[in-house]
């Protein structure tokens, strides 16, 4: 298994200063802590860990995140009309992970989706998630991508994938990071000059086909049941409740409800 080198390679890091200060852990409690310190102190970067005791997801889940694996997190102060963009972020950052992973790893070309709104799925299992977070006058993009892990806990064996596991191939984890930044860094430019409207038949593209599908949405205090009408230009997941409403919702956790009405 092959974990993130001690010594970085210059070109790779040469690119990643260009996001800012570049900090490189070996094991940290969460990369996303340390980039919401940042930005506390006002200060954008990059924070990677080989491992995380503490990673974290969605919802505070336990985040998984042995040696092996890319785990990273992007502080970043956006320009002021991007700042509230929490759904937009995330899935552009998603669509610049697959294509980062795919250019890697061209034999899952077409294959990893995004399932809205943070999740990497390849063969309906999590590949990898995105973490975005507000905090202060900046928002936290944290990222991972399950790559050499060779097998999984019981607890997620049947839910969770590697690009190991996918392809029986272990991969260079600094040569991913810098495909994936590359893009970000480049559609997070041009969302900024042209707007997100270029990106959505690419998201929605990669995106799992959930229309019509009936689902349940679950939020922190409620669940909405309905069918989903669509994803909209601000990434936002559109739903006709049972009750004949259309909802837009930026954040949930979306399950398929196999039941009738
Ligand atoms: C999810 O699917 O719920 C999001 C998972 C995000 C995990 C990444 S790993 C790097 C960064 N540090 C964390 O503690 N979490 C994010």
């Amino acid at each position: 298994m092959e974990p993130i080198p001690k010594i970085w390679n210059g070109a790779v890091l040469t690119q990643l200063t260009s996001l800012g200060k570049v900090y490189l852990y070996d094991k940290v409690a969460s990369t996303q802590e340390i980039a919401c310190r940042l930005l506390k102190s006002e200060q954008t970067g990059l924070v990677v860990a080989r491992t995380q005791t503490k990673g974290r997801g969605r919802f505070h889940r336990h985040w998984y995140s042995p040696e092996g694996g890319l785990w990273f997190s992007l502080a970043l102060i956006p320009p002021i009309q991007m700042k509230k963009e929490l759904s937009r972020i995330t899935l552009l950052t998603a669509l610049s992970v697959i294509e980062g992973v795919e250019e890697l790893v061209p034999i899952l070309n077409q294959k990893i989706q995004i399932r809205w709104p943070n999740d990497l799925v390849v063969s309906e299992k999590k590949l990898g998630g995105i973490l975005c977070e507000a905090k202060g006058n900046g928002l936290v993009v944290g990222v991972g991508v399950n790559v050499n892990q060779i097998s999984f806990p019981y607890e997620i064996e049947a839910l969770a994938t590697s690009l190991y596991i996918e392809t029986g191939v272990e991969y260079n984890l600094q040569e991913l990071l810098s495909k994936i930044l590359e893009r970000f860094q480049k559609y997070y430019s041009l969302w900024e000059k042209e707007g997100f409207g270029q990106f959505m038949s690419a998201i929605k593209e990669r995106s799992k086909k959930i229309q019509n599908q009936r689902v349940v949405i679950e939020l922190w205090l409620r669940r909405i049941s309905g069918t989903v009408i669509d994803i909209d230009d601000e990434g936002r997941l559109i739903l006709r409740t049972d009750s004949g409403r259309l909802l837009a919702f930026s954040v949930g956790k979306v399950k398929s409800a196999k039941w009738e009405r």
